[in-house]
């Protein structure tokens, strides 16, 4: 039988008195694929990060890989991945440079070995040495999913990682 990953309980969240988030109660399994979808403004973004331990809940309880999300974020944040919706890493760094510095931040053991594995499976190649800042919003994407794994996460977010890219793109992605 498969574990429950992530357990949400009856949350709430408002930013000033608006509630966002209104008595989410979720189980997922570990190997679910699992998809939020509603309207702009709805909570989504919200939710993933609560589930992360990068927000609190203002109530409810909610435990990510059996770790506490309002207690043990330090745990959560290294065993997940994290697409954002924007892109969050560095404009003025290469490709290969925002891929080392983040396998050195998350304590990648091989971090050069990884972030040229990385780099050819997403087909990066051409783009090894160009500034963040220089790619299209596709390959931007790219580099964020590569950054988003090269730890081996158990549990990777995807916050609208096919937003703004062409339908081609997209099935590839
Ligand atoms: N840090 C914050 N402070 C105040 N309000 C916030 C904050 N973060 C989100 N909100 C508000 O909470 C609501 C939900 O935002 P959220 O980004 O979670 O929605 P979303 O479903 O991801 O939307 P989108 O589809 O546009 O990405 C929005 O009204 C947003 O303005
Ligand atoms: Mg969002």
């Amino acid at each position: 039988m498969r574990e429950e990953c992530i357990i949400i309980n009856n949350i709430h969240k408002s930013f000033d008195d608006v509630k966002v988030i209104n008595d989410v109660t979720l189980n997922i399994l570990q190997g679910q694929i699992v998809g939020f979808i509603g309207p702009n403004g709805s909570g989504k973004s919200t939710m993933i990060n609560i589930i992360c331990g990068m927000i609190p809940s203002d109530s409810g309880q909610g435990f990510c890989m059996g770790y506490d999300i309002s207690t043990e974020q330090a745990y959560i944040k290294k065993n997940v991945g994290y697409m954002t919706q924007y892109f969050t890493l560095w404009e003025s760094l290469t490709v290969l440079e925002n891929l080392v510095f983040i396998g050195k931040m998350r304590n990648v053991r091989k971090f050069d070995a990884e972030s040229e594995k990385l780099i050819i499976r997403l087909g990066l190649e051409r783009f090894r040495n160009t500034l963040a800042k220089n790619l299209s919003g596709g390959w931007k994407q790219k580099l964020s999913l590569a950054c988003a794994i090269i730890h081996r996460p158990k549990i990777l977010f995807l916050d609208e990682p096919t937003a703004s890219i062409n339908p081609l793109a997209r099935k590839e992605f």
